[in-house]
């Protein structure tokens, strides 16, 4: 979809639902969703993490009212209406759906102290697959605090936006996600990868140059549901792991220690699957840091090698992939022409992404998607992606 596009969608919706638009007060606003290259559940460890924004994403237009009510309508979301609710009523309350984010973000807001006196109408729409582990909800998180910012004139930096997300979707919404989502919606850069230490938020941006050969994402259709899924419990099982290792060690987060430190520590972790865990968390680690080495160098193939052991580790280690991920990673590396692949996101469903030539893309897409659907019994999704800018007004 073109940035017109979602900007007419959002216009009609918006005067279908809300009526008409003033010219003061109101606004076309766009944030992105994320793959992520490699690092993954790094970033509550104090990881480093390689996402990039992409082009698709959550599109809203948002006017501000007079009162403090809030509506909110979805097209992507007809069933629900206009949902409604006021500044006053910001607690968590999951009869609200989807709404539930943009909540979230102006109760952190609120938390936080940012001044908002009065209320808004919002009609959104996004053409990122839901569920699909592209971060619909950081993307939406992000829409709603970067409209929210210009519209009403707020001093928050771009990383503060991302935190704001991270604390709603963390404090609001239930999920104990890291940082990765937000930050990469809220500082997403055309073309380029965001190398980003989750441990002091440090970032740098790495130009992603593949010549030749473009990312495939491949959606296994499974849905994911982060807030009721295993994510919690892995993060617990982190948690564990950590107080057992610092009663050897002197370290903070799981990502402290190098791969060799870990070996000479780990005995300390007495129950074998917290070991796992933790040894995954740790070499990823050492993984995403090579990987943007690799990626600065040029050195595709020694890039796409580390995203084939990441798979293999978030198999193995940290059992967070499943049938269905398996199959498109497998599937993939059997098409020549195929650098790299592995799943990207929390995992447990979602999407894969794989570096692939040029001139073995229909192939893949082919031979990939007859595949899956012969072992898993129903289709599976293929795009190309397209690294985009993180948000936007239009
Ligand atoms: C989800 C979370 C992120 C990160 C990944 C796994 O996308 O929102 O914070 O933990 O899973 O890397």
């Amino acid at each position: 979809m073109t940035k017109n596009e979602g900007k007419e969608i959002v216009n009609r919706l918006f005067q279908e639902h809300f009526g008409c638009i003033s010219k003061s007060g109101s606004g076309v606003f766009f944030a992105p969703g994320r793959i992520n290259l490699i690092g993954e559940h790094t970033d509550y460890n104090g990881g480093h993490v390689l996402p990039c924004a992409v082009s698709l994403g959550t599109y809203g237009l948002f006017q501000r009212r007079s009162d403090r009510k809030l509506r909110f309508y979805s097209g992507n979301e007809p069933g629900a209406g206009v949902i409604e609710t006021s500044l006053d009523e910001l607690q968590p309350d999951r009869r609200f759906g989807w709404a539930e984010y943009p909540k979230g973000v102006l109760w952190a807001m609120k938390e936080e102290g940012f001044p908002i006196e009065t209320g808004f109408d919002m009609a959104i729409y996004g053409d990122l697959p839901g569920g699909a582990g592209l971060s619909s909800s950081a993307s939406l998180e992000i829409l709603t605090g970067f409209a929210v910012r210009g519209l009403f004139d707020l001093d928050i930096s771009d990383i503060k936006l991302a935190l704001l997300g991270q604390k709603a979707e963390n404090e609001y919404c239930g999920v104990r996600s890291g940082i990765m989502d937000q930050f990469a919606s809220a500082l997403g850069r055309k073309d380029h990868a965001i190398f980003l230490n989750t441990a002091d938020l440090s970032y740098q941006y790495v130009p992603i140059r593949l010549p030749g050969a473009k990312i495939v994402i491949s959606n296994t259709n499974r849905k994911h549901k982060l807030a009721d899924s295993v994510y919690n419990e892995r993060r617990r099982e982190c948690q564990e792991a950590l107080d057992q290792l610092k009663k050897a060690v002197n370290i903070q987060n799981l990502c402290d220690l190098t791969p060799e430190e870990f070996e000479q520590h780990r005995g300390v972790i007495q129950d074998p699957v917290l070991k796992k865990r933790a040894r995954h968390v740790v070499y990823e680690n050492a993984r995403t840091l090579e990987a943007a080495k690799a990626l600065k160098k040029g050195n595709i193939s020694r890039f796409g090698g580390l995203m084939n052991e990441a798979h293999e580790s978030m198999r193995r280690d940290y059992e967070a992939t499943g049938i269905e991920l398996d199959t498109l990673q497998e599937e993939a590396l059997k098409i020549p022409g195929v650098i790299g692949s592995r799943m990207t996101g929390a995992g447990f469903g979602g999407c894969t992404v794989s570096i692939a030539e040029d001139s073995s893309i229909d192939r893949f897409i082919q031979e990939v998607g007859d595949a899956y659907l012969k072992e898993i019994g129903y289709a599976a999704d293929f795009y190309i992606a397209e690294i985009g800018s993180g948000p936007r007004r239009l």
